[in-house]
């Protein structure tokens, strides 16, 4: 049999193998591998830790699951969101003044169902969708948006150059965290982009994940978490120049780079100071890593204390989101069905199914007023502004939401 996952004993960025452990979350099944009930063989658990590397401030996941276990019974759904879709518009909106993407080609790699290429090519654009999952790239090609179902890799990016030309401006969100291979995509991106070219991508910020203490976003799919200091490092040293950067409020934090060949773009303000703030922080040291860690095992006690203390004077308490994220955290923190009864999602494959590791049945939305338990933990909490809005009456009955992080407490 072959491995099912392999240790990852260097640094993606730059190859060091200087990598000091500073976070360990146990061994935690894969995210969002929810489970037939009556499955009778334990959910398979891998180790979930992060390492910093010394030399380039990179951090990253100890071990890489191969990618048919990982993604293996994974229901791929569009995740979009109206606060999603508004995000995408403005984002396609940027992109398009900004480069002038007229008539030219943009390429999005992990396109989803074309949420962000439909508004750029009102906008007069050529575009291109790179995307994995086979459901969405049908729906995105029969909504008219041209979409290759296919990973993105070196030899793709040459095989669009030949049919399409070269890309003026290449886009992946919430893409590179997830990539092994980063010299792969780096050279996909030199062969793809034309001179003047540039390279647009979110990726979650290190710096929130230490700052608010999200490590339930750890999870085996999440192989990296990146600083600016290290995607620096990772382009220069493949011929490629990031030239901004800028934070943005999705998915608790994440930032927008963009990247072109050295020289062509100047530098802007937004990435001097961010790099100030990361030297601030000194990013570089072990210290806010390991202030992170103790949070870590801080906001766990928290949690459990609470959920403990509710549980004794009789309380029933659900979970509200059957978000990947809401897998680690009760993972992590122990808690399982004889605490919180039952989780309800929107997502209608998830329901029916059980959360991994925990085995808590997910069920729909409705239970929360069918069962009115009387505290919702909010494992989703990346919305939990939408959910308290639409879940009025829940509270006027006497209903209350718990925020698990960055310390857990009963919301007013
Ligand atoms: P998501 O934001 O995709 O987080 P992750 O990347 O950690 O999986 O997950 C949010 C989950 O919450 C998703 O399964 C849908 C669910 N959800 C609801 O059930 N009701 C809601 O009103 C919202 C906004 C989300
Ligand atoms: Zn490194």
């Amino acid at each position: 049999m072959r491995e099912t996952y392999r240790v990852a004993d260097r640094c993606r960025v730059c190859g060091s193998a200087h990598l000091w452990q500073f976070l360990s979350l146990g061994d935690s099944p894969l995210a969002n591998a929810f489970v037939r009930p009556g499955t009778p063989t334990p959910d398979p658990r891998y180790p979930l830790a992060l390492v910093k590397c010394e030399d380039c401030t990179q951090v990253q996941l100890t071990v890489v699951v191969r990618p048919e276990i990982l993604f293996r019974d994974y229901a791929y759904a569009s995740s979009a969101s109206s606060s999603m879709i508004e995000h995408f518009r403005a984002m396609a909106g940027a992109i398009t003044s900004r480069y002038a993407t007229r008539g030219t080609l943009v390429v999005e790699i992990g396109s989803n169902d074309g949420v962000l290429l439909r508004p750029l090519a009102a906008a007069g654009a050529r575009v291109l969708g790179v995307e994995p999952a086979e459901n969405l790239a049908a729906v995105a090609n029969a909504a008219g948006v041209e979409t290759w179902n296919a990973f993105f890799s070196l030899s793709l990016a040459r095989r669009i150059v030949v049919e399409k030309g070269q890309a003026r401006v290449v886009v992946a969100n919430n893409v590179m965290a997830h990539i092994d291979d980063l010299d792969d995509l780096t050279q996909g991106l030199n062969a793809l982009l034309d001179g003047d070219g540039v390279f647009v991508a979110e990726v979650p910020y290190l710096v929130e994940l230490l700052d608010r203490v999200e490590f339930d976003t750890v999870y085996h799919e999440h192989l990296s978490y990146f600083s600016i200091s290290a995607l620096r490092t990772l382009f220069a040293r493949r011929g490629l120049e990031l030239f901004d950067v800028k934070r943005e409020t999705v998915h608790g934090g994440s930032l927008r780079l963009h990247v072109g060949r050295p020289g062509r773009h100047p530098l802007t303000a937004g990435l001097t100071a961010t790099l100030e703030d990361e030297s601030r922080r000194e990013m570089h040291d072990r210290v806010p890593y390991q202030e992170f860690a103790r949070r870590v095992v801080v906001a766990r006690d928290a949690l459990r204390s609470l959920v403990h203390t509710l549980r004794t004077q009789g309380k029933r308490i659900a979970g509200y989101g059957a978000a990947a994220k809401g897998n680690t955290l009760l993972n992590y923190c122990g808690l399982a069905s004889d605490d919180i009864e039952f989780i309800v999602d929107s997502t209608p494959y998830k329901q029916g199914l059980l959360a991994p590791g925990t085995r808590i049945p997910v069920v729909p939305e409705s239970w929360i007023l069918d069962r009115q338990p009387d505290y919702a933990l909010l494992l989703a909490w990346n919305h939990a502004e939408a959910i308290v809005r639409k879940n009025a009456e829940y509270v006027r009955r006497g209903g209350r939401f718990i925020l698990p992080l960055p310390v857990a407490r009963v919301m007013d």
